[in-house]
């Protein structure tokens, strides 16, 4: 193995959007999406994450002004390129906006956003939510095209989308699909962009990512917040942090 490369551990964003459905199918005050972030964290997670979606299935608005006002934490708002979600963004200031692609009818985000046929409608987004000091990514396939439009549009990071590899049908397929995050996280690494990833990653599917260089947040979770039925959300938490814990870093 080459020499040790100084790197920062792996970073965990607990998304908590599933937290919100268990209290929005019943229409109830709980589980409290806040209460759950404090858990999170003091469990070791990095950061919370949440997508406010246009239809509100999930995270309402004043979930996400609470987790901002009350968390000492960083917060990752996900959210689709829609003017009334900017404005939300614009109004909370949360640390981090994740720009992702969104449809209506579909249960979950589905592929990557495509920043390469978006460019014209991405840019002014970019710099008004830059200019009001939030640090933007974009969640991206792992393509050399949609890396490249990325970096041309000055998103100082990159969330590389692993869904494709965690839904893979077999194991040639999983290695293909891990091979185009490691060559993406690479090329992202030398366009000298911040590389995290997620989607569909549990503690299963989680070691071979570690393969992955250059990688600096994994936002993860559906299967921490189903796990934490059996096992409780600081536990659930836990199991993940010592999965990732093996991560050794970057590549020179
Ligand atoms: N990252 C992004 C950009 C997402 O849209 C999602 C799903 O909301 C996640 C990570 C987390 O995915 P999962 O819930 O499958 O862990």
């Amino acid at each position: 193995m080459s020499a040790a490369v100084p790197f920062r551990p792996l970073r965990l964003g607990v998304n908590l959007d599933h937290v919100a459905t268990l209290r929005q199918v019943r229409g109830t005050e709980y589980p409290d999406v806040l209460d759950a972030a404090r858990l999170c964290l003091g469990a070791g997670a990095h950061g919370i994450t949440v997508h406010l979606r246009e239809d509100r299935r999930h995270i309402q608005d004043a979930d996400v002004f609470r987790l901002k006002a009350e968390l000492d934490a960083p917060l990752n708002l996900e959210m689709a390129n829609a003017p009334g979600i900017v404005q939300v963004a614009l109004q909370v200031r949360p640390a981090e906006v994740c720009l992702v692609p969104e449809r209506r009818q579909e249960l979950t985000t589905e592929g990557g956003l495509d920043v390469a046929r978006q460019e014209t409608a991405l840019r002014p987004t970019i710099e008004a939510l830059s200019d009001a000091g939030i640090e933007v990514s974009l969640f991206i396939e792992a393509d050399a095209r949609q890396l490249e439009a990325a970096a041309r549009l000055g998103a100082p990071v990159v969330e590389l989308h692993t869904g494709a590899y965690c839904d893979a049908a077999g194991e040639r397929e999983a290695a293909a699909e891990l091979k185009r995050l490691i060559e993406g996280a690479r090329r992202a690494h030398a366009l000298g962009l911040q590389v995290n990833a997620g989607h569909g990653l549990n503690t299963d599917n989680l070691p071979p990512v570690l393969r992955v260089p250059h990688l600096d947040t994994l936002n993860i979770g559906h299967s921490l917040v189903a796990r934490s039925v059996f096992v409780g959300l600081d536990s659930a938490v836990r199991e993940m942090l010592d999965a990732m814990a093996l991560y050794e870093g970057g590549e020179p």
